[in-house]
């Protein structure tokens, strides 16, 4: 059981503006590894820091395609897991509740969050790598790329590789919510990769209570008002039975 100090239970059950930052810890438990783990198979031998770059997609499209379309496979067998509707459950409850997520993943929408920013975009979109115009359809496992049908360029995942920029609104949209949220959770996310990294501390800068729900300590970890060490899907559904009870 989780030991929740009894004056932050009084704040969360009377809290308005509630932020949180998901990442790829909180998507572990439903079978998809986190960005940093040792990847299994054939990807072992490959960085993903270096397969998700503009660098090399140029380089060889073919490979990031193919571990892109293995990345969507291993998606499909994933299902949301407890944490994830934990969230679900808070935005029901909390009046003004914003889920900022740094994963590709969908499985926060596909459990019924619907107030979301996904800052690194969404694993499960396709467009096009030069006019952007996105495609409904397309083959996965194929011997070439797949081409726009609007201007044969290659097609290529809506996600945010390294060295791209986030996408404009979203970014803007969660730092706002950030900053006016009077309780800001970090949950699930190494805290290392910029600028969502930056959202929790300006989040508390603005006067939010910093609360850290993580399998291990994190950079952050030394700045938050309140760390729960564990695993997400676990953590978050004791907090909101201690929060509003069954
Ligand atoms: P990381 O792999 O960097 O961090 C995942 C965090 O989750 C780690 O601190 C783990 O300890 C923790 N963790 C693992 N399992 C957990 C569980 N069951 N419950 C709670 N915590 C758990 O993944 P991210 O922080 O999401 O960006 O990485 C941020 C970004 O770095 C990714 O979005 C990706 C990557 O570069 C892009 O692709 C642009």
């Amino acid at each position: 059981m989780m030991n929740i100090p009894p004056e932050l239970l009084a704040i969360l059950r009377k809290v308005e503006r509630v932020a949180s930052l998901t990442g790829a810890g909180v998507s572990q438990e439903s079978g998809l590894r986190t960005f940093r783990d040792s990847q299994d198979g054939l990807w072992s031998k490959y960085d993903p820091t270096e397969l998700a770059t503009p660098e090399a997609f140029a380089r060889d499209p073919k490979l990031v395609w193919d571990w892109y379309a293995w990345r969507r496979e291993a998606i499909k067998g994933a299902r949301p897991n407890a944490g994830h509707y934990a969230l679900v459950q808070m935005e029901s409850k909390i009046l003004d509740f914003t889920l900022i997520t740094q994963n590709v993943d969908g499985l926060h929408r596909f459990a019924g969050s619907e107030n979301i920013y996904e800052l690194h975009g969404n694993i499960n979109r396709v467009r096009c790598s030069i006019c952007r115009t996105f495609a409904e359809v397309w083959e996965e496992d194929t011997e070439v790329v797949p081409q726009c049908k609007q201007c044969g360029g290659l097609l290529r995942p809506d996600v945010v590789w390294f060295g791209e920029a986030l996408p404009q609104g979203e970014l803007e949209a969660a730092a706002r919510a950030s900053k006016a949220s009077q309780v800001f959770l970090s949950i699930g996310t190494s805290g290392v990769v910029q600028p969502a990294a930056s959202l929790a501390r300006a989040a508390q800068a603005n006067g939010a209570i910093l609360i850290e729900i993580n399998a291990e300590a994190t950079p952050l970890t030394p700045q938050v008002d309140y760390f729960f060490q564990g695993k997400s899907g676990e953590v978050l559904p004791e907090l909101v039975q201690a929060i509003w009870g069954k």
